[in-house]
């Protein structure tokens, strides 16, 4: 009988494992893709440490994560060549890979450039093909998941006009207009070093609005991603359907910021962005090195933008219009009027007069 049981059991078992229709209903998951997006990062210091244990610990609890995405001014420290130290400590050693075991695709700031360290970043990338340290060009395409039916596009682009020829820069342009108008995924990021919006120390950036803005608001580019200012930002620009996020806070000294009348949100802090697409939404999260939320918004596939949860915002510390507007010292002829205080929920309504009067500036 005993005998019975068991091969009753064994029977009913490999029934079971070879017929779907005698299996448990297996839910069908639907696509997400999760990203943790930071920049200003490589000093090696307690702060960058502690921004990389923040994003470990986030992940941890995470079911899992498909890139990091690195905004630019990597390496802060020497990097002789592609043997140097600093990128075992500063990068290898830096971000736990048992919990942050994805790749960190990289785009190059203005301190990329110094000493070419650029040029040493490229190489170790090639040479270190089993390595997290992703930057295969100077910008580049990812497509995510990488299967037939991918829910993000990624484009990472080097911002750094002034350490380009025109005809590299002419080049990137063209390659760019060339990518969005391929067949694109549900979501469209782009990532690159400097601001096309800041609150921040660096400010609005006229040349990057209208040479890359217009391609932006042509193509329906659902997020700008980018650092330079290190502070944590979301911005809704009226007339500008792209969302704008500046997220410099991986570990350089904090900046404080220069204005305070656009929003929703920013904050002179270190920290980073986690950003979670799925088909009908994507949810972008602001979070210290604490691990704490501070600024979570919802984007639906319309741009409708939800808060779902905020702190305040930090306010403005020192003579913001004059400086964010790149005159001279001319109180009288501010380039900027004081605005409504930033809306709580959606979109808010002003932010774009400071556009006409930076365009020069870079
Ligand atoms: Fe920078």
């Amino acid at each position: 009988m005993r005998q019975f049981t068991g091969w009753l059991f064994l029977t009913w078992f490999a029934l079971a494992a070879a017929s779907p229709a005698l299996s448990a209903p297996r839910q069908k998951q639907s696509p997400e893709v999760n990203l943790v997006a930071f920049g200003d990062w490589g000093f090696g210091t307690a702060d960058q440490q502690a921004v990389a244990d923040a994003i470990a610990a986030y992940a941890k609890d995470r079911p899992r994560f498909d890139a990091a995405l690195l905004l630019g001014d990597n390496f802060r420290v020497t990097l002789e060549d592609t043997d140097d130290p600093n990128f075992q400590t500063v990068f290898e050693k830096m971000y736990d890979r048992k919990r942050l075991n994805f790749p960190f695709y990289a785009c190059f700031g203005n301190h990329d450039y110094e000493k070419d360290r650029f040029k040493v970043e490229l190489d170790y990338a090639r040479l270190h093909p089993q390595s997290r340290w992703k930057v295969p060009s100077r910008w580049y395409r990812i497509d995510m998941p990488t299967t037939k039916e991918p829910l993000v596009t990624v484009l990472m682009l080097d911002s750094n006009k002034p350490m380009m020829t025109g005809a590299d820069w002419d080049a990137q342009i063209a390659w760019m207009k060339q990518e969005l108008d391929k067949p694109r995924a549900r979501w469209t990021v782009c990532c690159a070093h400097h601001t096309l919006f800041s609150n921040g120390a660096h400010g609005d950036n006229g040349v990057l609005q209208s040479q890359w803005g217009e391609i932006f608001k042509d193509h329906k580019v659902d997020f700008y991603l980018c650092g330079h200012d290190h502070t944590l930002q979301h911005l809704e620009i009226e007339g500008w359907p792209t969302t704008f996020i500046v997220s410099g806070g991986g570990g350089a000294r904090r900046r404080s910021l220069l204005r305070d009348n656009r929003g929703p949100y920013s904050r002179s802090d270190t920290g980073f962005a986690a950003l979670r697409f799925t088909e009908s939404a994507a949810t972008v999260s602001l979070i210290d090195s604490h691990d704490k939320l501070l600024h979570v918004f919802e984007r639906s596939t319309d741009g409708t933008i939800r808060i779902l949860a905020t702190s305040p915002s930090d306010k403005a510390t020192e003579h913001p219009l004059k400086v964010i507007a790149g005159f001279d010292e001319d109180p009288k002829h501010p380039a900027t009027q004081p605005a409504a205080a930033p809306q709580g929920k959606g979109r808010t309504t002003e932010g774009t007069e400071a556009t006409e009067s930076t365009k020069k500036k870079f």
